[in-house]
């Protein structure tokens, strides 16, 4: 049975070897701030908040290719906004935009990012990744 819990220093090394194995950037990967989905003892999921001085970024999610497509990354979204219950933006492939739009993500561009992800998405288009940036504002669904 797959458990999501807050992550602890011991699974500091189960997140860098996820999030290295997935091709992401390995950098910023301060255990606190994640969430990890188990499998028994096995680390097979996570993903974690960054924060940046102009916003918040649902960030390095990843779920093992032996647990894809079982839901996984799903209930690791959800958990992750119930922790985090603020105004958050991500960074994506084009690929992930419905996705994330099924958790109320919506996709934005230009002035209305955070400088730090200007500047990432802006260092992957550079090396030709199709990235998109989304944003989920709570408080922009209760007007
Ligand atoms: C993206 C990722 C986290 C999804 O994990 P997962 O546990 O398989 O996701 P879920 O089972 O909750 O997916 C639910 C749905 O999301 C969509 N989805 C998930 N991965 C997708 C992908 N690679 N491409 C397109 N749609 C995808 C599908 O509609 C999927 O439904 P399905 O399983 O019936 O096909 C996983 O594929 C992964 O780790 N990829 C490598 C790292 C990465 O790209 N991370 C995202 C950084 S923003």
């Amino acid at each position: 049975m797959i458990q999501i819990r807050v992550a602890t220093a011991a699974d500091r090394s189960s997140i860098v070897s996820l999030v290295v194995w997935a091709g992401l950037v390995p950098t910023g990967l301060d255990w606190r701030r994640f969430l990890v989905a188990c499998d028994g003892e096995w680390i097979v999921g996570c993903v974690q908040v960054r924060v940046h001085h102009d916003g918040r970024e649902l960030s390095s999610m990843v779920v093992a290719q032996t647990h894809r497509h079982r839901g996984i990354a799903s209930r690791l979204v959800n958990a992750l906004l119930a922790w985090e219950v603020g105004d958050l933006y991500l960074l994506c492939a084009e690929r992930l935009r419905n996705f994330y739009a099924r958790f109320g993500f919506v996709e934005v561009d230009g002035a209305e990012l955070p400088e730090m992800l200007r500047r990432k998405r802006a260092a992957g288009r550079f090396f030709g990744l199709p990235v998109i940036c989304m944003r989920r504002f709570p408080s922009d669904a209760s007007r």
